[in-house]
């Protein structure tokens, strides 16, 4: 066993010795993934699924003071990785990528109609996917200046892009990105291991990660993030090791670490049928906190519960988080007090936008109470920043409900009072998911009826059939009509 292993074993011995999660907790399946829910890809609670009244939601006499979050999705990728569910498909025809562009240009020309998109305060633009960089220089100039038209971005806008190392490395992707102002890049890379990579269907090789990590960073993109993954299929601590030994020697500005939620047919079929062999939880969690010593000692701080940073700013968050007006297919929105998805069906997309109708499926307005516990939430994730004990304690008073959930995390020690903040502690951290769920406990019900269905081969090929379905979330809202209000 090598040193750092060795460390990370001794930290879970003592920092957890009364109280190892690992021995309790069935993290088996569908591993939720609850830690990395905000922004673009917020669940909502499927008995709060209503159709949305666009004159309200885009009422012009209600003054946009909030910052706005800009999220364009591109579902396109080079090649379809067999872990990914994120809504994106493997497309080399231009033409359809070209077709795509202009609807989705189109969905912002729409909801320009209701309000004024030139004098909403932008606080970010996010273009994520898929790969937005599959686009080719021409389509991303196209894209880029229409954002510049119909928004208020000047030179302090932080423009956020997602990438992958195949995408970036040919001549000229990246300076046009730059060109465009982007100033934080990301970097998918999963992992430095080759065999790995190409058992996930991810057709790069850890040679073209490195050279796109170095092209960024010799085009001096201020800020270059790697998502990497752990819970990969034959993944082990050792081979962890070697790639934390590779992003260090590259030194990103940030990395962040997923945990493979096993969510696709093809993952759950390698899990199922036992042709690889997943990390337990226990060591899922040994490399975590490998990750946590080895890039704490590189001088890399742990922002988020998932994300370390070089930078020494940017904790000074605020307790409010920003408006976020997303376009594309299944993406989700939070404008004007009112949280909505897009229409979850790419094809349906593109004929709502055809004939010219606003592509939202369904949505609901957000309560109070929903409102602070998505606010705790994303505070919490700040792990340096917290939640102050004022609003901590505000949330408590509001329900049985809510008292008892904080009551849980606190009698678990997954948080710990620093000053007048509460903040995760390191146990938090490690098992943030824990935290997490008792936030989304309604997800909670889902996994009980979701871990029957999918140990089933005919009733998961269901399952995944229905779910790719627009009329699935139709029915949903049918069903919604029916059933009695559950509180939240
Ligand atoms: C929407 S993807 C875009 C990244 C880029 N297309 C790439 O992979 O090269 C953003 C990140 O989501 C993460 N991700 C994808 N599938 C995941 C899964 N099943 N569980 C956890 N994280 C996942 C990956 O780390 C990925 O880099
Ligand atoms: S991980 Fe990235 S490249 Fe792979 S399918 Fe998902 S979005 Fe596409």
């Amino acid at each position: 066993m090598s040193e750092l292993i060795r460390r990370a074993h001794e930290y879970l011995n003592v920092y957890l010795k009364n109280d190892n999660p690992c021995n309790r907790i069935n993290r088996q399946l569908p591993y939720t993934k609850y830690t990395t829910f905000m922004y673009g890809y917020m669940p909502l609670p499927y008995y709060a699924l209503h159709s949305v009244d666009i004159h309200t939601l885009f009422n012009k006499n209600r003054m946009v003071q909030k910052p706005v979050l800009i999220y364009l999705h591109i579902p396109f990728c080079a090649y379809k990785c067999s872990y990914c569910y994120y809504l994106s498909t493997a497309c080399h025809n231009k033409q359809v990528i070209g077709d795509y562009i202009d609807t989705l240009l189109q969905e912002i020309e729409l909801v320009g109609h209701h309000i004024d998109l030139g004098s909403l305060p932008i606080h970010s633009i996010h273009i994520g996917g898929g790969t937005p960089t599959c686009l080719d220089v021409s389509q991303l100039d196209y894209v880029f200046s229409v954002l510049k038209r119909k928004f208020a971005i000047d030179n302090n806008t932080v423009i956020h892009c997602e990438s992958s190392p195949d995408t970036i490395i040919s001549e000229g992707k990246l300076q046009c990105l730059k060109r465009h102002g982007v100033r934080h890049l990301d970097i998918g890379i999963q992992t430095f291991q080759d065999s790995t990579l190409a058992l996930v269907n991810r057709r790069h090789t850890k040679e073209m990660a490195q050279k796109a990590v170095m092209r960024a960073q010799e085009i001096g993109m201020e800020e270059i993030n790697i998502d990497m993954l752990i819970n990969l299929p034959d993944q082990t601590p050792e081979c962890w090791e070697e790639d934390l030994k590779t992003i260090v020697s590259l030194r990103p500005t940030s990395v962040t670490i997923y945990c493979n939620a096993l969510k696709t047919p093809h993952m759950l079929d390698l899990y199922y049928s036992k042709r690889c062999r997943f990390p337990s939880v226990q060591d899922v969690t040994i490399m975590n906190i490998m990750a946590y010593l080895s890039l704490r000692e590189e001088g890399y701080r742990l922002k988020m519960t998932t994300y370390y940073s070089l930078r020494a700013d940017g904790d000074e968050q605020k307790e409010d988080i920003p408006d976020v007006l997303s376009f594309g297919p299944r993406t989700w929105s939070l404008f004007n007090d009112t949280e909505y998805y897009n229409t979850f069906d790419l094809n349906e997309y593109v004929q709502q936008i055809n004939k010219k109708k606003l592509p939202i499926c369904v949505g609901a307005k957000i309560s109070a109470r929903r409102k602070l516990k998505q606010i705790i939430a994303s505070r919490l994730q700040h792990v340096s920043h917290g939640v102050s004990k004022e609003l901590w304690d505000k949330y408590k008073s509001q329900s049985a409900d809510h008292f008892s959930t904080l009551e849980k995390i606190e009698r678990q020690q997954l948080v710990a009072r620093d000053h007048d903040r509460i903040k995760l502690s390191l146990k938090g951290i490690f098992f943030a998911d824990d935290v997490f769920k008792e936030f989304h406990k309604h997800h909670e019900r889902e996994s009980l009826f979701l871990n029957v269905v999918l140990n089933n081969v005919f009733l998961r090929k269901l399952y995944f059939y229905v779910r790719s379905k627009a009329w699935s979330y139709k029915a949903f809202i049918f069903l919604n009509k029916l059933l009695p209000k559950i509180k939240m």
